[in-house]
């Protein structure tokens, strides 16, 4: 299976929507990013002058819209981990006209597959008065974000037509990920050191053509709890909770149901008032520190009536689990985690008779303020 990326790629061939085959992509933006990222080399060849205006930094803020704003919240996480740098995200239409205390020494990061958000590119309009440093990591090469950022690094996904964004998203992170390893190798981070991002991305890949293989059973579980409800809430901690707000945000955009990501910790806070008999509440568990926790906060919801979905990866998971993952490593679950989030929201809306790529409402590229 190869994906042509160039410009004819943007042909829907045999699929009914643009959408499936974007997710069925995946695997083949993974294994190209490697190519493009690696080559022959065992470790990531990028630009020495970004590596090192990375390193200068004291802080690094990531900045994105919509999907590519939890994508950088799952970035925040990888860089934290094998850095060792402060990293915090922000919205961009907050950062924008509220542009909240920075540290010393500040390098941003702009998350946009198009490019073209108008809200970030308010940004970095306002960190080039600065003159900080800056990377945007985008689709779209020569676009308005990366001709004005300092440094570009490519996604490589080919071009994405759904407006529901599945193959930018993993392609983001994967991007974060080749980064974080290149720069904390730099900083000499052991954990950076330990971190085979080359290979685990080809478990990644084979990872996601497995999930992908596996459309009917996903598809059943959509017809079957998420086909009627008017509500659904997705449910994890720490990666997976970054992962919920994505999944949330896929199965809202396209189904219209009206679709929730919680800290699961924080349910008992509030949002557990609203499960009834026959709730949806799926849980994301990937994570060994918070497995246990997840359950018995998805426990607690199933005791109120919900029906209870787990997406779980395999080391972690029991008998009666809905949707079990294949195992890497734990930096990198979020790139398998949010497949089946994107299929159960794909199916959902074609159940429903909606067109799936064009939700109403949505707009592919948002280059109004
Ligand atoms: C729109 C799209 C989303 C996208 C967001 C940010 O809302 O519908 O899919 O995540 O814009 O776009 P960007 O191109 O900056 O990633």
């Amino acid at each position: 299976f190869t994906v042509d990326m160039d410009a004819s790629a943007a042909d829907k061939g045999a699929y009914p929507f643009y959408m499936l085959k974007e997710i069925d992509e995946q695997p083949a933006v993974m294994r190209k990013l490697v190519q493009e990222y690696f080559g022959d080399h065992d470790d990531p060849q990028i630009d020495e002058n970004l590596i090192k205006a990375m390193a200068d930094a004291d802080h690094i803020y990531i900045v994105g819209a919509g999907t590519s704003y939890h994508a950088a919240l799952v970035g925040a996480r990888i860089f934290e981990r094998l850095c060792g740098i402060p990293t915090t995200v922000h919205i961009s239409s907050e950062f924008a006209y509220e542009q909240p205390l920075l540290s010393k020494k500040p390098f941003f990061i702009f998350l946009s597959q198009s490019g073209e958000t108008a809200d970030s590119r308010q940004v970095l309009v306002n960190v080039n008065a600065h003159k900080w440093p800056s990377l945007t990591i985008t689709n779209v090469d020569k676009s308005t974000l990366s001709r004005e950022a300092t440094f570009t690094e490519l996604l490589y996904a080919g071009p994405e037509i759904a407006v529901a964004s599945t193959k930018a998203y993993t392609a983001q992170i994967a991007v974060e990920a080749i980064l974080a390893k290149a720069l904390g190798e730099y900083l000499g981070k052991d954990a950076a050191k330990k971190f085979d991002v080359k290979h685990q991305l080809g478990l990644v890949a084979n990872g996601m053509q497995s999930i992908t293989d596996s459309k009917k059973e996903i598809e059943e579980v959509a017809a079957r709890y998420l086909s009627k409800p008017r509500n659904a809430f997705y449910i994890g901690r720490g990666l997976d909770w970054s992962v919920s707000l994505e999944a949330a945000l896929k199965l809202k955009e396209i189904s219209y149901v009206q679709a929730e990501g919680f800290a699961s910790g924080e349910l008992k806070h509030g949002t557990i008032a609203l499960i009834e008999k026959g709730t949806p509440v799926l849980g994301i568990i990937t994570q060994d520190r918070t497995a246990g926790l997840t359950r018995s906060n998805l426990d607690e919801t199933r005791a109120r009536g919900a029906n209870t979905i787990t997406i779980v990866s395999r080391h972690l998971s029991q008998e009666d689990d809905t949707i079990i993952l294949p195992d890497v490593d734990e930096c990198l679950t979020p790139l398998l985690s949010v497949v089946p989030a994107q299929l159960l929201a794909y199916y959902t809306s074609l159940g429903k008779g909606l067109d799936v790529d064009k939700p109403r409402n949505l707009a592919k590229s948002v280059t109004v303020q």
